[in-house]
């Protein structure tokens, strides 16, 4: 999979992309993350991106101009499969839509800043808008980072244990169960006896009671939840 991610900040996504998972995704070649700075196809001398909102009102609006130019130049060399701009009023972002995603070959993804980007770009050239939750963020970038890691790491291939993705919270609208490593005993605090049994069939049944009493104690709505 290729991610192309448009930035101004593009410093600030180098480390959350260049770690741990994703790194050996990168390393293993089966992802590739380009990060465009949205500068260089800024308007005059001082490379503007943003100005002031129409009808006035508080914070900049990030400027057409830029940011269709630099989606066209990258659509000159690719095609994306979406066009995804971060927002708060986007779809909340989830387990499902990472799965969905992590199938496709090629993302484009806008990190948009200030009051947000133009509204014309969202209507003519994204073609998803993502929240990853109720709450303001100060530009697209931690959101994009956010995506990037959950997508990333189910890219077929990219975990070792193949089925270490699919033992994840939310995997099946359930929550993982509690884990425990050595010592067995931690200052009088013991691991259940089930894990230590060797009967694996007893420990896939006591998860599996685990993961339902945790998601109907913690989120009782996931269990509802019918699509
Ligand atoms: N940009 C600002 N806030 C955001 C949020 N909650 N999710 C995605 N992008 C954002």
């Amino acid at each position: 999979m290729i991610i192309d991610i448009i930035t101004v900040l593009p410093e600030l996504m180098v480390s959350p992309l260049s770690h741990s998972i994703l790194q050996r995704a990168k390393d293993k070649q089966l992802l590739e993350i380009n990060l465009i700075d949205l500068r260089e196809f800024g308007i005059g001398r001082h490379r503007q991106v943003d100005d002031y909102a129409f009808g006035g009102g508080a914070g900049m609006v990030m400027m057409a101009e830029p940011l269709v130019n630099c989606i066209e130049s990258l659509q000159k060399k690719a095609n994306y499969d979406e066009i995804i701009y971060f927002s708060p009023d986007g779809r909340k972002f989830d387990q499902k839509c990472a799965n969905r995603l992590s199938l496709q070959g090629r993302l484009l993804l806008i990190c948009g800043h200030y009051k947000g980007i133009d509204q014309r770009v969202r209507d003519h050239w994204v073609t998803m808008e993502i929240s990853i939750g109720d709450y303001v963020l100060s530009g697209g970038e931690l959101a994009a980072a956010v995506l990037v890691d959950a997508v990333g790491r189910l890219i077929p291939g990219v975990l070792n244990d193949s089925c270490s993705a699919l033992t994840d919270s939310f995997q099946d609208d359930m929550l993982a169960p509690p884990v425990y490593t050595r010592p067995e005993d931690f200052r009088g605090h013991k691991v259940p006896d089930v894990l230590l049994s060797g009967h694996e069939a007893k420990i896939e049944e006591w998860r599996y009671e685990q993961s339902m009493r945790i998601t109907r104690n913690k989120r009782p709505d996931l269990l509802r939840d019918e699509d």
